[in-house]
């Protein structure tokens, strides 16, 4: 009655001002408003406790009986703009800048009342920031359960990985290519300009492109290395991962390039390496993991210059060696040559992501993994 009462007299003074508050005051008033920590949210990736998503495809998951609209409640952590990737009902991910506030998400031609899973992740690896504080749906609509698929990637990677330079960016990389492709979850730890580490020394990391950390610390961490240039957390906090469910089932990794851009020799990048995996496998106990032998730089007029020749095979053998049955090369030397690239930066277009993709899912394939034949949550 109050807030009518405050809107009619708002109307005498500016008309369209009157009907944005009485508009967003119906939908305060009839629409269902879920908060960020309703457990029947289902969450992907990392976000930290305001919650704001960090690093390439965070995001969330929501199956929703008869719903018809869906508007996102954006906090003050939320970048000016965040490109989310949205899916309905396991559709391709189309692109939605989303800012603070009030953020209708356009469900495309889906029939009022229907049921639908609602899957939003930030593609971006900066400016990816989006500070999740309700999600508000038609009255009348209910959330459902979202139970994730038994396949879980874990994917850890530089730019090559991370999307960067296509336009809806992680969506269309790769790794979340593959993921989709086996009806999986994901989580993407990828930073473009990342190197693993850069020094011998266990715990030290260098400056490379723009990242105040190397991978082998920042993997661990909750935040991606973005938040050094980000004036509202300016700080990293170690990663809980416990919250990773369903843990990861399977691990990808594919690292080296900013390493040898930084000029880091193949005894130390070896050495780091197989620090890096023995950690990961405190974390992954049992999982298959997949060492990606990288395709190289694509050239014009040579055949793609590949950086540290021999290593990532030696690195595999090392993890056998010391018993690890687990852990299988996979040499991805040809899978992209210039045709498949930017010419300006050499990393893939949206078309060489896809083939990549292809490659992978493929190569996985022979190895044994199967397709789930349809997401653990129908549609
Ligand atoms: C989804 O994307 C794929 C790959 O880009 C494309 O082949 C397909 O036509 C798209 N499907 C729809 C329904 O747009
Ligand atoms: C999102 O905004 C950026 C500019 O910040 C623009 O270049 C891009 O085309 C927009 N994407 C969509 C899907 O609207
Ligand atoms: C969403 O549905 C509610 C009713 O449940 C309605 O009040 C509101 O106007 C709708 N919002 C949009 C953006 O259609
Ligand atoms: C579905 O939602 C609409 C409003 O969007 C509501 O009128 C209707 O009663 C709901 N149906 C059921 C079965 O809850
Ligand atoms: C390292 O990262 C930067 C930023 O992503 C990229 O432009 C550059 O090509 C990379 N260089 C090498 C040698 O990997
Ligand atoms: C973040 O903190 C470091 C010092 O720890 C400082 O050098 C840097 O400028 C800060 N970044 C921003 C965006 O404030
Ligand atoms: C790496 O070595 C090359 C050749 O010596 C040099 O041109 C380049 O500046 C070095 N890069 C870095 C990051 O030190
Ligand atoms: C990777 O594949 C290339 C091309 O088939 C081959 O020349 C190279 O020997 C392979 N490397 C390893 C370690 O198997």
């Amino acid at each position: 009655m109050g807030a009518n009462f405050f809107s009619s007299l708002t109307c005498g003074l500016a008309a369209a001002l009157c009907l944005t508050a009485v508009w967003s005051q119906s939908i305060n008033a009839e629409s269902v408003v879920v908060s960020y920590d309703d457990p029947l949210i289902y969450y992907n990736g990392r976000w930290d406790i305001e919650p704001e998503t960090w690093w390439v495809g965070s995001g969330f998951k929501v199956n929703v009986q008869n719903l018809s609209n869906l508007t996102l409640n954006l906090g003050p952590y939320t970048s000016d703009p965040v490109l989310l990737g949205v899916s309905v009902n396991y559709g391709n991910f189309t692109g939605f800048n989303a800012t603070q506030g009030e953020n209708v998400i356009p469900l495309g031609d889906l029939a009022p009342g229907s049921n639908a899973v609602v899957r939003i992740n930030s593609v971006g690896w900066e400016d990816n920031h989006m500070n999740l504080e309700t999600i508000q749906i038609n009255s009348g609509a209910v959330l459902l359960p979202y139970e994730p698929s038994r396949i879980a990637f874990q994917f850890i990677g530089d730019s090559l990985s991370a999307g960067q330079y296509v336009p809806l960016g992680v969506d269309q990389a790769w790794p979340f290519l593959t993921s989709e492709y086996f009806k999986g979850e994901h989580n993407i730890q990828a930073q473009p300009g990342i190197a693993l580490s850069a020094c011998r020394a266990r715990f030290f990391d260098i400056y490379s492109y723009g990242n105040v950390h190397g991978m082998s610390y920042q993997f661990f961490q909750t935040e991606d290395t973005q938040y050094y240039y980000d004036a509202m957390h300016n700080y990293t906090t170690p990663w809980n991962f416990a919250r990773d469910y369903p843990a990861a089932t399977h691990v990808v990794v594919m690292i080296g390039a900013n390493d040898s851009g930084n000029n880091v020799t193949a005894s130390s990048f070896y050495e780091t390496y197989i620090d890096f995996l023995a950690r990961i496998r405190l974390i992954y106990p049992v999982q298959p993991m997949f060492i990606i032998l990288p395709w190289g730089w694509p050239s014009a007029d040579a055949p793609p210059a590949p950086y540290y020749v021999g290593i990532y095979q030696e690195v595999v053998e090392y993890r056998q060696s010391v018993g690890d049955r687990n852990v299988y090369l996979v040499n991805a030397t040809g899978w992209i040559d210039y045709s498949d690239v930017f010419p300006s930066n050499l990393h893939p277009t949206v078309e060489g992501h896809q083939k990549v993709a292809g490659y992978f899912e493929s190569w996985l394939e022979e190895w044994g993994l199967v397709a789930e034949p349809t997401w653990a949550t129908p549609a």
